[in-house]
């Protein structure tokens, strides 16, 4: 099988399409045939090797990134009972595992769902990782008419985070740039806010909720924005922030998104009912993964960015 593997930390050339031996599942696990594959930040993130202290993380190169995918179930580990050969998947496991540019994963079957069969592949790919990382922010917190403001509502993240706050019964305020207001309202936001505009950020008002999908903002500079016991979400959990938040009274909660099959389940239910959707913002074929990690690292991606497994046509 071919994947797209570094054996280096750098920038996107050491994106390589290289040759691998195929690997057969544990117990526990599932072989998926790849048909699309999700690109977030944490990939180029961690390619880079610019995460402070991304040495704790301990990734073993050569290293083949990617943590969500979609694809048929080739083969299954003896333990698995939920999945046979030929269903139509859904994955997600950590980002540090990786795995995902590739024509063929290993992955736990705990960590994958059926695909709902309104849901593309490329739709399918893209959800997981980003839509987890709003819902577990929010879950908890947001309840039917909070008012929730959310940051970068145009990004991965954010697209799903207006939409899943839309669905848990919020009133969402976004905040993008000028060119994306239009898909804030098509995403759900009965508001939207443009930061390249010179008025911003004069016209928020208050929320209950803030969820910054950016991880720019701290919860010192909208803390005149947020209600005493509101909360403060953020994608990149920072202790200074959280020391900022205390002192305000405000809750703070910062995410390291999690495979956990109840959230799983609840996206996929999303997905299949259409209150959530994947925006795809583009797709490249896989053996192009640096062409795609030079998009994201733009940090201007409308949705998801997708990887599509050349050889997935021939089935
Ligand atoms: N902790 C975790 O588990 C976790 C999980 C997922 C993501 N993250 C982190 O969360 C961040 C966002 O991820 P993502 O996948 O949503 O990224 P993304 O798809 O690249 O989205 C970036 C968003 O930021 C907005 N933006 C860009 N420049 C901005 C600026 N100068 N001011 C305000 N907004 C700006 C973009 O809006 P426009 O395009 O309209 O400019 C877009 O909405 C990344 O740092 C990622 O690593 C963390």
């Amino acid at each position: 099988m071919k994947a797209i593997q570094y054996s280096k930390f750098g920038g996107p050339d050491v994106l390589q399409w290289t040759e691998l031996k195929e690997s057969t599942p544990g117990p526990d696990q599932v072989a998926i045939r790849v048909k699309a594959a999700g690109v977030n930040p944490v990939d180029w993130k961690l390619r880079s090797g610019s995460i402070p202290f991304s040495f704790l993380f301990r990734l073993k190169l050569p290293f083949v990134p990617g943590a969500e995918v979609s694809g048929i179930v080739a083969e299954t580990g003896k333990n698995v009972t939920s999945f046979k050969p030929g269903d139509e998947v859904i994955g997600y496991h950590s980002a540090l595992e990786g795995g995902g540019y590739a024509e063929r994963i290993l992955m736990k079957a705990s960590c994958c769902q059926p695909r709902p069969s309104n849901v593309s592949f490329e739709e399918g790919a893209g959800a997981p990782l980003a839509a987890l990382t709003a819902y577990q922010l929010m879950k908890g917190l947001v309840k039917e008419d909070s008012r929730v403001l959310v940051l970068g509502g145009s990004g991965g993240v954010g697209h799903f985070g207006i939409q899943i706050a839309r669905a848990m019964g919020a009133r969402v305020t976004a905040v993008a740039s000028s060119r994306n207001l239009q898909f804030l309202a098509d995403l759900g936001a009965s508001e939207g806010f443009a930061y390249d505009d010179s008025d911003y950020p004069g016209q928020l008002k208050n929320y209950d909720i803030v969820l910054d999908a950016v991880a720019r903002s701290n919860p010192a500079e909208l803390s005149g924005r947020i209600e005493r016991r509101g909360a403060f979400l953020s994608t990149l959990p920072n202790p200074v922030h959280f020391a900022e938040a205390a002192l305000r009274g405000i809750h703070y909660r910062g995410a390291m998104v999690e495979s956990r099959p109840e959230d799983m389940r609840k996206l996929m239910a999303w997905l299949a009912s259409g209150e959530v959707r994947t925006h795809i913002d583009s797709t490249f074929p896989m053996d192009q993964a640096k062409e795609a990690h030079r998009k994201s690292e733009e940090g201007h991606a409308k949705g998801k960015i997708v990887l599509v497994n050349p050889s997935a046509a021939q089935g």
